[in-house]
Protein backbone atom coordinates (compact mmCIF):
# COMPACT_ATOMS: atom_id res chain seq x y z
CA UNK A 1 0.00 0.00 0.00
CA UNK A 2 1.24 3.47 -0.60
CA UNK A 3 1.96 6.34 1.51
CA UNK A 4 0.02 9.64 2.09
CA UNK A 5 -0.06 12.19 -0.33
CA UNK A 6 -0.25 15.14 1.80
CA UNK A 7 2.82 17.60 -0.68
CA UNK A 8 4.13 17.92 -4.49
CA UNK A 9 7.59 18.42 -2.08
CA UNK A 10 7.17 15.18 -0.10
CA UNK A 11 5.99 13.18 -3.10
CA UNK A 12 8.91 11.48 -5.04
CA UNK A 13 9.17 11.80 -8.27
CA UNK A 14 8.87 8.27 -9.27
CA UNK A 15 4.96 8.30 -7.55
CA UNK A 16 3.96 11.18 -9.88
CA UNK A 17 4.91 9.81 -12.99
CA UNK A 18 3.29 5.97 -12.17
CA UNK A 19 0.02 8.55 -11.45
CA UNK A 20 1.08 10.01 -14.90
CA UNK A 21 1.22 6.73 -16.42
CA UNK A 22 -1.95 4.98 -14.40
CA UNK A 23 -4.01 8.58 -15.74
CA UNK A 24 -3.11 7.38 -19.36
CA UNK A 25 -4.01 4.53 -18.82
CA UNK A 26 -7.28 5.11 -17.78
CA UNK A 27 -8.02 7.42 -20.95
CA UNK A 28 -6.78 5.24 -22.59
CA UNK A 29 -9.25 2.05 -21.52
CA UNK A 30 -12.32 0.56 -22.90
CA UNK A 31 -13.19 -0.26 -19.67
CA UNK A 32 -12.48 1.02 -16.36
CA UNK A 33 -13.51 -2.38 -14.50
CA UNK A 34 -14.51 -2.56 -10.82
CA UNK A 35 -10.94 -2.65 -9.65
CA UNK A 36 -11.65 -1.05 -6.43
CA UNK A 37 -14.67 -3.51 -5.63
CA UNK A 38 -15.02 -3.42 -1.83
CA UNK A 39 -12.83 -0.94 -1.03
CA UNK A 40 -14.43 2.47 0.79
CA UNK A 41 -13.08 5.95 0.32
CA UNK A 42 -14.59 8.89 3.02
CA UNK A 43 -14.66 11.97 1.53
CA UNK A 44 -13.91 14.76 4.24
CA UNK A 45 -14.42 18.21 3.05
CA UNK A 46 -13.86 20.57 5.83
CA UNK A 47 -14.12 23.76 3.92
CA UNK A 48 -15.80 24.23 0.72
CA UNK A 49 -15.80 22.83 -2.82
CA UNK A 50 -17.40 21.89 -5.78
CA UNK A 51 -14.55 19.94 -8.18
CA UNK A 52 -12.27 18.12 -5.71
CA UNK A 53 -15.61 16.64 -3.74
CA UNK A 54 -17.45 15.65 -6.78
CA UNK A 55 -14.18 14.63 -8.76
CA UNK A 56 -13.25 12.30 -5.96
CA UNK A 57 -16.34 11.21 -5.34
CA UNK A 58 -16.53 9.70 -8.36
CA UNK A 59 -13.20 8.55 -9.17
CA UNK A 60 -13.96 6.17 -6.43
CA UNK A 61 -17.18 4.99 -8.10
CA UNK A 62 -15.75 4.88 -11.58
CA UNK A 63 -13.84 2.23 -10.11
CA UNK A 64 -16.16 0.25 -8.52
CA UNK A 65 -15.55 0.96 -4.97
CA UNK A 66 -18.21 3.00 -2.24
CA UNK A 67 -17.99 6.51 -0.95
CA UNK A 68 -19.16 8.15 2.80
CA UNK A 69 -19.13 11.76 2.66
CA UNK A 70 -18.46 14.02 5.79
CA UNK A 71 -19.33 17.59 3.94
CA UNK A 72 -18.99 20.41 6.61
CA UNK A 73 -17.35 20.73 10.48
CA UNK A 74 -21.16 20.30 11.35
CA UNK A 75 -21.39 16.92 9.72
CA UNK A 76 -18.91 15.53 12.02
CA UNK A 77 -17.51 15.25 15.87
CA UNK A 78 -15.00 18.32 15.11
CA UNK A 79 -18.39 20.10 15.69
CA UNK A 80 -17.82 18.51 19.41
CA UNK A 81 -14.32 19.67 19.49
CA UNK A 82 -12.39 16.47 18.40
CA UNK A 83 -9.08 16.58 17.12
CA UNK A 84 -8.52 15.85 13.24
CA UNK A 85 -5.61 13.53 14.58
CA UNK A 86 -8.22 12.11 16.40
CA UNK A 87 -11.31 12.23 13.26
CA UNK A 88 -8.73 10.11 10.93
CA UNK A 89 -7.75 7.78 13.24
CA UNK A 90 -11.43 7.13 13.81
CA UNK A 91 -12.29 6.83 9.88
CA UNK A 92 -9.76 4.79 9.39
CA UNK A 93 -11.23 1.79 11.76
CA UNK A 94 -13.96 1.83 8.68
CA UNK A 95 -12.50 2.57 5.69
CA UNK A 96 -9.34 2.04 3.35
CA UNK A 97 -8.61 5.54 1.91
CA UNK A 98 -9.00 8.98 3.04
CA UNK A 99 -9.50 12.27 1.02
CA UNK A 100 -9.41 15.49 2.69
CA UNK A 101 -10.14 19.14 2.09
CA UNK A 102 -8.90 20.30 5.43
CA UNK A 103 -9.45 23.96 7.11
CA UNK A 104 -6.10 24.34 8.76
CA UNK A 105 -2.73 22.48 7.25
CA UNK A 106 -2.12 18.67 7.57
CA UNK A 107 0.55 17.96 9.81
CA UNK A 108 2.60 14.86 10.79
CA UNK A 109 0.82 15.00 13.96
CA UNK A 110 -2.84 14.71 12.59
CA UNK A 111 -1.92 11.28 10.73
CA UNK A 112 -0.08 9.63 13.50
CA UNK A 113 -3.42 7.56 14.64
CA UNK A 114 -4.95 6.86 10.74
CA UNK A 115 -4.13 3.45 9.30
CA UNK A 116 -5.14 4.19 6.06
CA UNK A 117 -3.75 6.55 3.44
CA UNK A 118 -4.72 10.19 3.06
CA UNK A 119 -5.17 12.13 0.04
CA UNK A 120 -4.64 15.90 0.80
CA UNK A 121 -7.48 17.70 -1.19
CA UNK A 122 -6.20 20.71 -0.61
CA UNK A 123 -5.67 22.40 3.22
CA UNK A 124 -6.36 25.53 4.21
CA UNK A 125 -3.61 27.89 2.97
CA UNK A 126 -1.23 25.11 2.66
CA UNK A 127 -1.13 22.96 -0.28
CA UNK A 128 -3.20 21.37 -3.00
CA UNK A 129 -1.24 18.19 -4.19
CA UNK A 130 -3.82 16.36 -5.87
CA UNK A 131 -4.95 20.16 -8.01
CA UNK A 132 -1.33 20.15 -8.92
CA UNK A 133 -1.16 16.55 -10.52
CA UNK A 134 -4.33 17.56 -12.50
CA UNK A 135 -2.34 20.57 -13.86
CA UNK A 136 0.45 18.68 -15.03
CA UNK A 137 -1.50 16.08 -16.72
CA UNK A 138 -2.62 19.22 -18.25
CA UNK A 139 0.51 20.16 -19.20
CA UNK A 140 1.92 17.36 -20.01
CA UNK A 141 -0.87 16.51 -22.70
CA UNK A 142 -0.15 19.57 -24.47
CA UNK A 143 3.86 20.03 -24.86
CA UNK A 144 5.68 17.60 -25.45
CA UNK A 145 8.58 18.37 -23.28
CA UNK A 146 8.16 19.97 -19.97
CA UNK A 147 12.07 21.05 -19.43
CA UNK A 148 12.06 23.73 -21.85
CA UNK A 149 8.55 25.52 -20.67
CA UNK A 150 8.38 29.22 -19.71
CA UNK A 151 5.16 29.16 -16.48
CA UNK A 152 3.79 32.46 -15.62
CA UNK A 153 1.79 32.47 -12.08
CA UNK A 154 -0.72 35.20 -11.86
CA UNK A 155 -1.47 36.87 -8.83
CA UNK A 156 -2.20 35.67 -5.09
CA UNK A 157 0.54 33.22 -4.94
CA UNK A 158 0.30 33.99 -1.12
CA UNK A 159 -2.54 32.32 -0.18
CA UNK A 160 -3.47 30.05 -2.97
CA UNK A 161 -2.42 26.33 -2.09
CA UNK A 162 -2.83 25.69 -5.37
CA UNK A 163 -0.24 27.98 -6.44
CA UNK A 164 1.93 26.60 -3.87
CA UNK A 165 1.69 22.95 -5.40
CA UNK A 166 1.53 24.14 -8.73
CA UNK A 167 4.95 26.13 -8.48
CA UNK A 168 6.46 22.77 -6.72
CA UNK A 169 5.65 20.86 -9.78
CA UNK A 170 6.88 22.53 -12.21
CA UNK A 171 9.85 23.08 -10.56
CA UNK A 172 10.27 19.39 -9.97
CA UNK A 173 9.85 18.52 -13.38
CA UNK A 174 12.48 21.19 -14.43
CA UNK A 175 10.00 24.16 -15.44
CA UNK A 176 10.63 28.06 -15.13
CA UNK A 177 8.37 29.65 -13.27
CA UNK A 178 7.82 33.67 -12.25
CA UNK A 179 5.42 34.14 -10.05
CA UNK A 180 4.05 38.12 -10.58
CA UNK A 181 1.92 38.95 -7.34
CA UNK A 182 0.63 42.40 -6.05
CA UNK A 183 2.55 43.97 -2.80
CA UNK A 184 1.73 41.54 0.48
CA UNK A 185 -0.10 38.88 -0.94
CA UNK A 186 3.40 37.38 -2.97
CA UNK A 187 4.51 33.87 -3.01
CA UNK A 188 5.46 33.02 0.91
CA UNK A 189 8.24 30.57 1.00
CA UNK A 190 10.79 31.92 0.55
CA UNK A 191 9.87 33.41 3.86
CA UNK A 192 11.73 37.20 3.58
CA UNK A 193 10.73 40.87 2.96
CA UNK A 194 10.33 41.65 -0.51
CA UNK A 195 10.16 45.66 -1.42
CA UNK A 196 8.16 46.90 -4.16
CA UNK A 197 10.01 45.54 -7.37
CA UNK A 198 12.26 43.48 -6.05
CA UNK A 199 12.93 40.02 -8.09
CA UNK A 200 13.83 37.43 -6.09
CA UNK A 201 15.40 34.05 -7.30
CA UNK A 202 15.25 30.82 -5.70
CA UNK A 203 15.40 27.18 -6.84
CA UNK A 204 14.54 28.24 -10.58
CA UNK A 205 11.15 30.31 -9.64
CA UNK A 206 11.37 34.03 -9.52
CA UNK A 207 9.20 36.12 -7.44
CA UNK A 208 8.08 39.55 -9.08
CA UNK A 209 6.45 42.26 -6.82
CA UNK A 210 4.26 44.81 -8.76
CA UNK A 211 5.97 44.03 -11.84
CA UNK A 212 5.15 44.92 -15.48
CA UNK A 213 3.36 41.59 -16.85
CA UNK A 214 3.09 42.09 -20.37
CA UNK A 215 6.44 40.81 -21.23
CA UNK A 216 5.88 37.91 -19.04
CA UNK A 217 2.77 37.49 -20.43
CA UNK A 218 4.27 37.11 -24.05
CA UNK A 219 7.40 35.08 -22.99
CA UNK A 220 4.88 32.47 -20.95
CA UNK A 221 4.10 28.79 -22.60
CA UNK A 222 1.83 28.90 -19.49
CA UNK A 223 0.02 31.17 -17.93
CA UNK A 224 -1.49 30.10 -14.52
CA UNK A 225 -3.84 32.45 -13.18
CA UNK A 226 -5.42 32.99 -9.49
CA UNK A 227 -8.29 34.47 -7.97
CA UNK A 228 -7.83 37.02 -4.90
CA UNK A 229 -8.44 35.11 -1.51
CA UNK A 230 -10.33 37.38 0.46
CA UNK A 231 -11.20 34.55 3.12
CA UNK A 232 -7.53 34.30 3.97
CA UNK A 233 -6.31 37.39 3.11
CA UNK A 234 -6.36 40.45 5.84
CA UNK A 235 -3.28 42.40 4.69
CA UNK A 236 -4.21 42.23 1.32
CA UNK A 237 -7.64 43.12 1.67
CA UNK A 238 -7.27 46.62 -0.52
CA UNK A 239 -7.40 44.03 -3.91
CA UNK A 240 -10.78 43.11 -2.25
CA UNK A 241 -13.28 43.49 -5.07
CA UNK A 242 -16.05 45.49 -2.44
CA UNK A 243 -12.87 47.45 -0.90
CA UNK A 244 -13.56 51.18 -1.24
CA UNK A 245 -10.08 52.09 -1.79
CA UNK A 246 -7.11 50.29 -3.33
CA UNK A 247 -6.58 48.45 -6.13
CA UNK A 248 -8.59 46.36 -8.25
CA UNK A 249 -7.13 43.03 -8.21
CA UNK A 250 -8.29 42.09 -11.75
CA UNK A 251 -7.05 45.15 -13.65
CA UNK A 252 -3.86 44.70 -11.61
CA UNK A 253 -2.98 41.11 -12.15
CA UNK A 254 -6.27 39.63 -14.31
CA UNK A 255 -5.63 38.46 -17.82
CA UNK A 256 -6.12 40.89 -19.77
CA UNK A 257 -8.75 40.50 -22.54
CA UNK A 258 -6.61 41.90 -25.13
CA UNK A 259 -3.75 39.25 -24.28
CA UNK A 260 -5.66 37.08 -26.73
CA UNK A 261 -4.46 38.70 -29.75
CA UNK A 262 -0.60 38.91 -28.08
CA UNK A 263 0.11 35.68 -26.71
CA UNK A 264 1.31 32.37 -28.89
CA UNK A 265 -1.53 29.80 -30.69
CA UNK A 266 0.20 27.68 -28.23
CA UNK A 267 0.46 29.34 -25.04
CA UNK A 268 -1.51 27.25 -22.31
CA UNK A 269 -4.16 29.52 -20.45
CA UNK A 270 -4.76 27.72 -16.95
CA UNK A 271 -6.94 28.72 -13.54
CA UNK A 272 -7.36 26.17 -10.77
CA UNK A 273 -10.94 27.61 -10.06
CA UNK A 274 -13.14 29.27 -9.13
CA UNK A 275 -12.36 31.70 -11.46
CA UNK A 276 -13.37 35.22 -10.47
CA UNK A 277 -13.60 38.60 -12.44
CA UNK A 278 -9.64 37.94 -12.75
CA UNK A 279 -10.41 35.69 -15.64
CA UNK A 280 -12.64 37.46 -18.50
CA UNK A 281 -15.73 35.38 -19.66
CA UNK A 282 -14.04 35.65 -22.87
CA UNK A 283 -11.21 33.60 -22.26
CA UNK A 284 -13.85 30.56 -21.95
CA UNK A 285 -14.45 29.68 -25.46
CA UNK A 286 -10.97 30.30 -26.63
CA UNK A 287 -8.87 26.91 -27.47
CA UNK A 288 -6.23 27.85 -25.19
CA UNK A 289 -8.11 27.92 -22.30
CA UNK A 290 -7.37 24.87 -20.42
CA UNK A 291 -9.11 25.15 -17.07
CA UNK A 292 -11.93 22.99 -18.57
CA UNK A 293 -9.65 20.09 -19.55
CA UNK A 294 -7.83 20.87 -15.53
CA UNK A 295 -11.19 20.22 -13.95
CA UNK A 296 -11.59 16.84 -16.46
CA UNK A 297 -8.19 15.55 -15.83
CA UNK A 298 -8.97 16.01 -12.40
CA UNK A 299 -11.57 13.24 -12.25
CA UNK A 300 -9.07 10.93 -14.13
CA UNK A 301 -5.69 12.08 -12.36
CA UNK A 302 -7.85 11.45 -8.80
CA UNK A 303 -8.86 7.73 -10.07
CA UNK A 304 -5.09 6.90 -10.91
CA UNK A 305 -4.63 8.37 -7.45
CA UNK A 306 -6.73 6.40 -6.01
CA UNK A 307 -5.99 3.31 -7.51
CA UNK A 308 -1.74 3.96 -6.82
CA UNK A 309 -3.22 4.34 -3.27
CA UNK A 310 -5.23 1.43 -2.70
CA UNK A 311 -3.73 -1.59 -5.00
CA UNK A 312 -1.07 -3.50 -4.15
CA UNK A 313 0.17 -4.64 -7.94
CA UNK A 314 1.37 -0.48 -7.40
CA UNK A 315 3.19 -1.20 -4.40
CA UNK A 316 7.12 -0.41 -5.29
CA UNK A 317 10.16 0.43 -3.75
CA UNK A 318 11.05 4.38 -3.15
N1 LIG B 1 -9.70 23.66 -7.64
C1 LIG B 1 -10.43 23.19 -6.61
O1 LIG B 1 -9.92 22.60 -5.68
O2 LIG B 1 -11.76 23.47 -6.67
P1 LIG B 1 -12.79 23.16 -5.51
O3 LIG B 1 -12.43 24.07 -4.34
O4 LIG B 1 -14.14 23.48 -6.08
O5 LIG B 1 -12.63 21.73 -5.11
Amino acid sequence: MSDHLITIEATPISRINRIMQLTDDILNADDWGDVLYGKTLANLFLEPSTRSRVASELAMKHLGGTVVNLIGKESTSMEKDEELRETLGTLSQYVDVIAVRADSRISSTDLELCEVPVINMGDADGTHPTQALADLYTIRSNFPKLETLNVLVMGDCKSSRAAHSFVAICLKFGMRVACYSPKDIELPYFNRTVKEGDVILDNKATAVVDGELEAAVEAADVIYCLRFQKERNASGRIYDKSATTGTNYASRCGFKEEWLGKISRTTLIMHPSPRGDEMPKKVDKDRRAAYFQQMRNGLYVKMAILEDALLPSNVEEE
